[in-house]
């Protein structure tokens, strides 16, 4: 089977970047199109530096309009990857491809998630509650920020020492590591 992935994103997209690499030779998976809320998001530069359609939403078109479900259809699209993206999904969209997007949480879920919880707050929010551990989260979406089934999760240790900055490197270096693989896993099930 052909998988064809839309990636959203609202920002740098280290993670998009990394996906975009570890698929670039598999003839079964492919990266068609990265979408972003933000015009001027540094995941676009990247997108088009290598050669991958991109799509800027705003609110009226994403949630006042199911356009983006025949935008989709022109890539042929059928899996969807959320990459530091910031908005909810809403339900037509989770409706019409259940089962098949996922998300990316830099924390342990169901701890610190939720709306608001993103990027470096989590880290902030960690640091502050004095974990010992922290880690990433990758999960179906559904209609609620955050609450769709794990697929999978990765740990790190949090040192006393460490700033919110670090812990963030450490959870990128964590997503990096494991999110293309796990995405490649779920797709070769199906
Ligand atoms: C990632 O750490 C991802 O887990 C997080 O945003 C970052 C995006 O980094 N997502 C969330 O916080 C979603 N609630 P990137 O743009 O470098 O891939």
């Amino acid at each position: 089977m052909q998988h064809n992935l839309a990636i959203f994103a609202s920002g740098t997209g280290s993670n998009a970047k990394k996906i975009i690499e570890y698929f670039k030779h598999n003839p079964n998976i492919n990266v068609c199109l990265i979408v972003s809320n933000k015009a001027d998001a540094p995941v676009l530069d990247m997108a088009r530096t290598n050669g991958i359609p991109t799509l800027v939403i705003d609110r009226p078109y994403f949630y006042h309009s199911e356009d983006i479900l025949n935008f989709f259809n022109q890539f042929s699209i059928n899996f969807v990857v959320l990459a530091g993206f910031l908005w909810l999904v809403p339900s037509y969209l989770v409706r019409a491809f259940e089962g098949r997007i996922v998300n990316i949480h830099p924390a342990l879920l169901p701890k610190y998630g939720g709306k608001g919880m993103y990027g470096m707050r989590v880290h902030e929010a960690v640091k502050a509650a004095g974990e010992t551990e922290t880690g990433i989260t990758i999960h179906y979406v559904n209609e609620r920020y955050d609450e769709g089934d794990a697929i999978f999760q990765a740990k790190c240790e949090v040192k006393p020492t460490d700033t919110p900055d670090e812990i963030a490197q450490k959870i990128h270096a964590l997503e990096h590591r494991h999110f293309p693989a796990v995405i490649e896993e779920l797709l070769e099930q199906k």
